[in-house]
């Protein structure tokens, strides 16, 4: 199947490794490989990392923007740094057969450049540990959706960001042996719109909707497939992002203004369909998931673990008085134990208006992200596409349903897709309302219903961005491809 789609690309693709591959080159074809990684073109640099049980010198070489495609639109965020331990505590490791942490720093689906060093929180932490445990860290810079030219057009929207993942995972894979690490060990992640990313690269692998975007970049022809995804936080599932908002904070106030409580209690009542036609089964014989036993099904699953942790890890004085402050949480002594509204109450305020991501004045980053050609923004839904316009019959712009399903893991979760990636990390915390706990909900279940590992959970009262078990996650990496350093 990929050959012959690589020939049918063939008369639009200029680039060598294309006509090499299709056998319209002779012999010294590759000696030109412009997508061909260069092992020597390092420089050597040194980090002390803090990590659980001490701080690590790490000496590594660091390969600084280097561009992963052969026909780039822009340079600076076509490009991915590239770092691999070569010392740690004064002992050498080899990472040339080590997993590649593949870390997007992408934040509101906005443009990010592969600089090095930001002080980017969560995401800089899994990083510097993941360097200081042998691995090799990949940061793809990608296009996003703030990229306009000097012509007016908008370069960096949908599907930019997700092609750009694509084609530096199939640089790095062209380049197997070249580049340090195991390309079939790759784990991408990534936080928020960045962890939205992330897993949408994980669960959409090798699909063909992407190749004529990737064929016009002169991407190498490799499979892009990923062996895991770390998710943290991920903004997506977008088309049905405002739906879940208000079945789950519908009721939360917002703290700077008013709420249209029609639209919300409309946008809520389409939440049970959509919800029914994924047809989820909960773990431990929970049976199928419904808007109706939701809250129960994320209070069993994610919040009294969540809260049970958090509570175990207290000092005793500080438990006594954190229970005493939240009575509603019923402590039997090894367990937290509540109900969903109470949860709710306790989280309090919601962090978007009503709707939450396809708003009615196009102002969102979501509207943006769907924003085509000249037209900074769009609307990607139905509801408010009618609401906002007054056209009951109105209907979405004609490119807009292939690049809404580009954008959605869940979509090709629902088609099974057999190339995702089958080892997942997924994080939340329990106070982040930029979306729906039922995100999460729904992505890890399809993952576990599909047979794929997850590693699922949530950080109680922690808000958006959150990352609080970065060593277990470096560990289990570890675990799950097998590697020692
Ligand atoms: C991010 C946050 C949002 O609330 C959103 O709608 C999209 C992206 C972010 O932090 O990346």
């Amino acid at each position: 199947m990929r050959r012959r789609a690589m020939l049918e690309g063939c008369a639009a693709a200029v680039t060598v490794p294309f006509l090499a591959a299709c056998g319209l080159l002779e012999g010294d074809a590759q000696a030109v490989d412009e997508l061909a990684f260069d092992p020597d073109d390092f420089t050597t640099r040194k980090k002390t990392v803090a990590t659980f049980e001490r701080d690590k010198k790490v000496t590594y070489r660091f390969y600084d923007n280097v561009v992963y495609v052969a026909k780039p639109v822009d340079k600076t965020y076509q490009s991915l740094n590239v770092s691999v331990p070569v010392e740690i505590e004064g002992r050498s490791v080899d990472a040339s057969r080590a997993p590649i942490l593949f870390s997007n720093s992408v934040g509101g689906y906005l443009s990010s450049a592969a600089k090095s060093d930001e002080p980017d929180g969560g995401a800089k932490r899994n990083r510097d540990l993941a360097l200081a445990a042998g691995y090799v860290v990949v940061e793809p810079g990608v296009r996003g959706r703030d990229l306009v030219a000097p012509d007016g057009t908008n370069y960096g929207v949908a599907a930019a960001a997700i092609v750009d993942l694509k084609a530096a995972v199939r640089y790095l894979r062209h380049n197997s042996g070249r580049v340090p690490g195991n390309t079939d060990r790759i784990v991408a992640t990534g936080i928020s719109a960045g962890g939205a990313l992330s897993a949408l690269l994980a669960a959409s692998a090798d699909n063909r909707m992407y190749d004529r975007y990737l064929v016009e970049l002169g991407a190498a022809d490799a499979s892009d497939a990923v062996f895991a995804a770390a998710p943290y936080c991920p903004i997506t599932d977008l088309e049905h992002a405002d739906m879940a908002y208000e079945w789950n904070w519908g009721a939360n106030p917002l703290r700077s203004g008013e709420l249209d409580a029609t639209v919300s209690h409309d946008l809520s009542t389409a939440f049970p369909d959509y919800q029914a036609a994924l047809e989820l089964q909960g773990g431990d014989g929970f049976g199928l998931i419904t808007a109706a036993n939701y809250g129960n099904y994320l209070v069993r699953t994610y919040l009294e673990p969540a809260a049970t942790k958090y509570l175990h890890a207290l000092p005793d004085a500080d438990r006594s008085s954190y229970l005493a402050a939240n009575t509603w949480i019923t402590w039997s002594g090894d367990r937290a134990e509540f109900t969903w509204p109470n949860f709710l109450a306790h989280v309090g305020e919601r962090k978007k208006g009503v709707p939450a991501f396809d708003a009615f004045d196009l102002s969102s980053a979501e509207n943006n992200l769907f924003g085509s050609g000249t037209v900074k923004a769009r609307h990607f839904t139905l509801f408010s596409l009618r609401k906002a316009t007054g056209d009951p019959g109105a209907v979405l712009d004609s490119d807009l349903p292939e690049k809404i399903s580009m954008m959605n893991p869940m979509f090709f979760l629902r088609q099974r897709n057999p190339a995702r990636a089958k080892h997942w990390w997924i994080r939340l915390g329990t106070k982040d309302t930029e979306a729906s706990l039922t995100i999460v909900g729904n992505l890890a279940a399809s993952l576990a219903n599909l047979g794929d590992q997850v590693d699922a959970s949530m950080y109680w009262d922690a808000g958006h961005a959150s990352n609080e078990d970065a060593a277990d996650f470096v560990a289990w990496i570890g675990k799950v491809t097998g590697y020692t350093a």
